[in-house]
C-alpha cells in the first residue's frame, strides 16, 4: 500500500458519516401568509423546532394584535403532528411607540423588533426612515432585554449595491451600537468580511446571522452562464473573500454567530421577471447545505452551536429538547414547491446533495 493510500484509509476511518445534534432553530425566516404560508411552512418546521419569524408581510406587522393573529395563522398553518413554534417580531417604523413595544414583550407575544431601514428590500416601505429618531424605543428595548435585529443596507439609491452593506455599519449600525450601549442587536443576514469583524468586536451584546446561500455563492454566480434571478436576494452576495469569511465565521465556534436562513421564498413569476424580487428559498435545503459547509470546512464538531445554542443563548431562550440526525447520504433535491398555480423555485433544486436530514427526536 503506498503512503497516499495510507492517508487516504485514515482520513476515511476519520470520516464521520453521521451526526446527532439538538434540535436547531432559525432565527430568521420569512413564512408569508395565506397560501404561501400553506406551502412553505411544511420545510421549515420539518427542520427547525423554531423560527423568528420575520414581520414584512403586506400590510406589515407592527402591533401586539396583528402578531398575535399572524402567529395563530402559523400554527394552524403547521402539518399535522408538527410542534414547530413560531417566535414573533415587530415590524418597527417611524411611528412605533416605546409602550407598544414594551406590552408585546412582557405579553410574550413577540421576542424582538426588527429594523428595516425604509426602501431597503422587499416590503420595506414602512420602515425606518430616521433611525436616531428611534431613540426613545431603543432605550426602551435596552432596559427590557428585548433585541433588534438588523437588516443592514444604506437606502441612497447613489450607493452601490454592493457597498450598501459596509456603508450602513459605518453610518448607522456603529453610531447606534454607541448611542445604546446597553441595546441587543443582530445584524441579520451579514455578507461581508467587516461586517464579521464588526459582529466579533460587540460580541457581548451583539450578534451575525449567516445565511446558508451566502456561504455557498458570490457574486459571480448571479451572473454565472446569464443572469440567474433564483439568487437574487438582499444583501445581495459579495466578492469571493467575504463568502470565505463567513464559512470561516460561521465554522469559528464563535457564539456570536448563529442560523438565520433569510429564507424567502417569491413566486417564480415575481422572481423570472422584468424587475425581479428579492429573496431566496433556502428553506428546503438549510440544513442539508450548512452541515455540508462545516463538513467541507472540517468543523462538524462545531455544528451543534451554531445550529442549536447560540441563537438560544443570545435570546435567552431555552435550548430545544430532542435531536435532529444528519447523514451522509446523497439526496436529489425537488426543484420546485407548488403554490395556487405557481411555484417557488428551491434553492439548489435540482441538485444533489451529499448530506440529508434524517430523523427528528421531539
Ligand atoms: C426578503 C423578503 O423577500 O422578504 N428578501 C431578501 O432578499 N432577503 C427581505 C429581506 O430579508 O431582505
Ligand atoms: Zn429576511
Amino acid at each position: 500500500m503506498s503512503v497516499s493510500q495510507l492517508f487516504d484509509q485514515a482520513a476515511s476511518a476519520r470520516r464521520v458519516d453521521k451526526i446527532t445534534i439538538r434540535r436547531p432553530d432559525d432565527f430568521h425566516v420569512h413564512l408569508r401568509d395565506g397560501a404561501m404560508l400553506q406551502a412553505v411552512l411544511p420545510f421549515t418546521a420539518n427542520q427547525f423546532a423554531r423560527g423568528i419569524i420575520m414581520p414584512n408581510l403586506v400590510p406589515p406587522v407592527t402591533t401586539v394584535e396583528a402578531a398575535a393573529a399572524y402567529r395563530e395563522r402559523i400554527l394552524a398553518a403547521r402539518p399535522e403532528g408538527s410542534d414547530f413554534e413560531p417566535l414573533m417580531t415587530c415590524y418597527l417604523a417611524d411611528t412605533t411607540t416605546p409602550d407598544e413595544i414594551e406590552k408585546g414583550f412582557r405579553d410574550g407575544v413577540w421576542k424582538a423588533a426588527k429594523l428595516y431601514p425604509a426602501g431597503a428590500t422587499t416590503n420595506s416601505h414602512f420602515g425606518v426612515t430616521d433611525i436616531p429618531a428611534l431613540a426613545p424605543v431603543f432605550e426602551r428595548m435596552a432596559k427590557i432585554g428585548m433585541p433588534v435585529l438588523i437588516h443592514g443596507e444604506a437606502t441612497d439609491p447613489a450607493v452601490d449595491i454592493f457597498d450598501r452593506e459596509a456603508v450602513f455599519m459605518e453610518q448607522s449600525l456603529l453610531p447606534l451600537l454607541k448611542r445604546h450601549p446597553g441595546l441587543k442587536v443582530v445584524i441579520e443576514h451579514v455578507t461581508t468580511a467587516e461586517t464579521v469583524d464588526i459582529v466579533r468586536a460587540h460580541a457581548s451584546r451583539a450578534a451575525g446571522t449567516i445565511t446558508p446561500h451566502h456561504l455557498v455563492i458570490n457574486r459571480t454566480s448571479i451572473f454565472q452562464g446569464g443572469l440567474r434571478p433564483h439568487l437574487y436576494c438582499l444583501p445581495v452576495a459579495k466578492r469571493e473573500h467575504h463568502r470565505l469569511a463567513l464559512r470561516k465565521a460561521v465554522t469559528s465556534g464563535d457564539s456570536c454567530f448563529f442560523i438565520g436562513t433569510d429564507t424567502a421564498p417569491h413566486r417564480r413569476n415575481a422572481k423570472e421577471a422584468e424587475c425581479c424580487s428579492a429573496g431566496v428559498f433556502g428553506g428546503a435545503t438549510a440544513l442539508q447545505t450548512y452541515v455540508q459547509v462545516f463538513d467541507e470546512e472540517g468543523a462538524l464538531d462545531r455544528f451543534e452551536a451554531f445550529a442549536s445554542v447560540n441563537g438560544a443563548q443570545f435570546y435567552g431562550i431555552p435550548l430545544n429538547r430532542g435531536t435532529i440526525t444528519l447523514e451522509r447520504r446523497e439526496s436529489r433535491i425537488m426543484a420546485a414547491v407548488a403554490v395556487d398555480d405557481t411555484e417557488v423555485v428551491v434553492f439548489q433544486g435540482g441538485e444533489t446533495l451529499p448530506w440529508s436530514v434524517g430523523p427528528v427526536v421531539a
